[in-house]
């Protein structure tokens, strides 16, 4: 390998710039080149890279987003959009890819390798920590720093007014967010896709919980739940069945994407991007680097965005007791 080209595809994250920063830094530590991809999959269609020396990230690794940008490319679905991207690294020198990102962009690294044999080498990058392989994803613990700040200052406001308040959190098709920063923020009921308790349970843990005397409440709703009612419909919900509570909703939405990464994630970040550039020095391909028991890991990419990481039942139980 001469040429690694580096690129963060899909939703942001916070710590995808610590992520790039390590792997150019260990690109240049290696003395091997290193070119930024601009734009994902779309920037490698067209070929917008640049590359990128030591000196070039200083002053990222405490910034959220991501500075080579990102997109989501229907272009690369085509095998026409491929080739197109096969043609770019060629006429660049890029012979192997490290791919920041989540399932989605897995998925399109490894068609693209299985097509035209270009090693790759994945790190996860997603608020989400939907990707199996790993403890935690990129991102996620800044993540969940973000939605409990806003909702202890929620709490602020719900206990003022002796309110109840419906808080929506991103999370995809998983309830990982929801748990742990509902669990760090002391919410009463936590309700995420992978266990739908139903609508029963809920309306009683509320009556229970106004019964032994609080008088406001915080409900986290992951935004893939499985209730069939989305958070404003819960809301109407509960208001029409247990008039005793004055209710609000907040959808934290994209601010949960961004910010400063937290130490953690800019410690794994590096981690992981002196991995990534490792492993394709020593020939490997299609693995992602993910962290197991604090130690750096590699998964095959096709394993990796086949399962999910398993909700963690004790942290559920916790939270059950936790709202006595
Ligand atoms: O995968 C990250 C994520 O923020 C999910 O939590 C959310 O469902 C989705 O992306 C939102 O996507 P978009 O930014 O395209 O609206």
């Amino acid at each position: 390998i001469k040429k690694i080209g580096v690129f963060t595809s899909g939703g942001d994250s916070p710590g995808m710039n610590a992520a790039i920063r390590s792997v150019v830094r260990t690109c240049a530590y290696m003395k091997i080149d290193c070119m930024g991809i601009y734009r994902g999959y779309q920037g490698m269609i067209e070929g917008d890279f640049k590359p990128m020396d030591a000196r070039s990230v200083n002053n990222i690794i405490n910034k959220g987003g991501t500075i080579l940008k990102s997109a989501r490319s229907l272009e690369f679905q085509t095998k026409e959009g491929r080739k197109k991207a096969y043609d770019q690294l060629q006429s660049a020198g890029i012979d192997g890819l490290v791919v920041i990102g989540g399932d989605g962009s897995f998925t399109g690294a490894l068609i693209f390798h299985k097509e035209y044999n270009v090693p790759i080498i994945g790190i996860p990058g997603t608020i989400d920590n939907d990707i199996f392989g790993t403890t935690y994803t990129l991102g996620f613990d800044t993540a969940l720093n973000t939605v409990v700040e806003v909702i202890d200052k929620i709490r602020d406001t719900a206990s003022s007014h002796n309110r109840l308040f419906f808080v929506e959190v991103m999370g995809r098709d998983v309830g990982h967010i929801a748990l742990n920063a509902g669990v760090g923020a002391g919410a009463e009921e936590i309700l995420i896709p992978e266990e739908n308790l139903g609508l029963e349970r809920l309306l009683e843990s509320l009556k229970r919980s106004k019964a032994s005397g609080k008088s406001s409440s915080i409900v986290v709703v992951a935004e893939g739940d499985k209730t069939g009612k989305n958070v404003f419909e819960l809301k109407e919900y509960v208001e029409e069945h247990l008039p005793i509570y004055d209710c609000r909703v907040s959808v934290l939405g994209h601010m949960q994407r961004g910010g400063s990464p937290s130490c953690f994630d800019r410690v794994l970040a590096s981690r992981m991007g002196v991995k990534a550039v490792e492993a394709l020095l020593e020939g490997k391909s299609s693995l992602m680097v993910g962290i197991q028991d604090n130690k750096i890991t590699l998964t095959p990419i096709s394993k990796a965005i086949k399962g999910h990481t398993k909700i963690d039942k004790e942290l559920m139980r916790v939270s059950d007791i936790m709202t006595v």
